[in-house]
């Protein structure tokens, strides 16, 4: 079985003692299941909180929100996955809509960032999704495939295998306002066809959504059959409506 992927992206929120209460509380209110893993994305300075906090539960993670490329060296206030790897994350996420638009990351930034990620061993979340005003053009389609061509450029069919993509529609990060289930899996759908023609014959990707997921919201977009798990923003900040969504049931699964 395949197991379902809740992500919890804190963003600039919750310093140590927040994040490792969460966590706990989280936790302690919620038993392993198999069909489904936690994975939370805290900022860097409370990811320390965070493992200690997870006290290897097998069905719950950590990892980093971004990464630099280069492992160490003169670069300033950057942190990288071999850093964030020994710190006991093995995830990071990549391309985040925020780290595109608000830092201007590129798509071949992007690349160098995932290739990193893998080489240090994390398991890396490649986030993609089209602006409004890119939707509204009728650009979706081309805006997610050149932003997967980037960041998945010189890996090879296995290391393409290793990489979790979550489309997170810009549109729909922080206003409310979710992409409809049939709107989110017809573009899972067109990327599960590229990286179908790039990963080894008979691997199924993992491919996450995000945008205003909610309690309200998480069950009809996980009755989605092309729908593996969701990424979460605001409501993944709070134990209460963290837990209503890890509890989503997902009827025939
Ligand atoms: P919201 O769930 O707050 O819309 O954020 C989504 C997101 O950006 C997760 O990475």
């Amino acid at each position: 079985m395949t197991r379902a992927i809740f992500a919890a992206n804190w963003k600039l929120n919750h310093g140590p003692a927040a994040a490792g209460a969460l966590v706990r509380e989280v936790l302690a209110r919620f038993q392993p299941r198999a069909d489904r893993e936690q994975i939370f994305f805290p900022p860097a300075l409370s990811l320390g909180a965070v493992v200690e906090a997870l006290a290897g539960r097998r069905d719950a993670a950590a990892g980093v929100q971004h990464v630099y490329w280069e492992p160490k060296g003169a670069f300033t206030g950057e942190i990288s996955a071999p850093l964030a790897a020994e710190a006991g994350a093995t995830w990071a996420l990549v391309g985040h809509s925020e780290r595109r638009h608000k830092f201007g990351e590129t798509d071949e930034e992007t690349g160098r960032k995932v290739r990193a990620v893998l080489a240090a061993g994390l398991a890396p979340m490649l986030c993609v999704g089209e602006l409004l005003e890119e939707r509204r053009a009728g650009r979706t389609e081309e805006v997610v495939l050149r932003q997967l061509t980037g960041g998945l450029a010189g890996l090879d069919a296995a290391a393409t295998a290793r990489v979790v993509v979550a489309y997170e529609p810009v549109w729909a990060i922080g206003t409310g306002v979710n992409a409809t289930p049939a709107d989110a899996a017809a573009v899972h759908r067109t990327i599960r066809r590229w990286l179908a023609d790039h990963t080894p014959p008979g691997s199924r990707a993992r491919i996450l959504y995000g945008g205003s997921v909610s309690p309200e919201n998480a069950a009809a977009l996980l009755a989605e059959e092309e729908l593996d798990g969701v990424l979460v923003g605001g409501a993944s900040l709070k134990a209460e409506s963290w837990l209503r969504i890890i509890e989503t049931a997902r009827p025939g699964r």
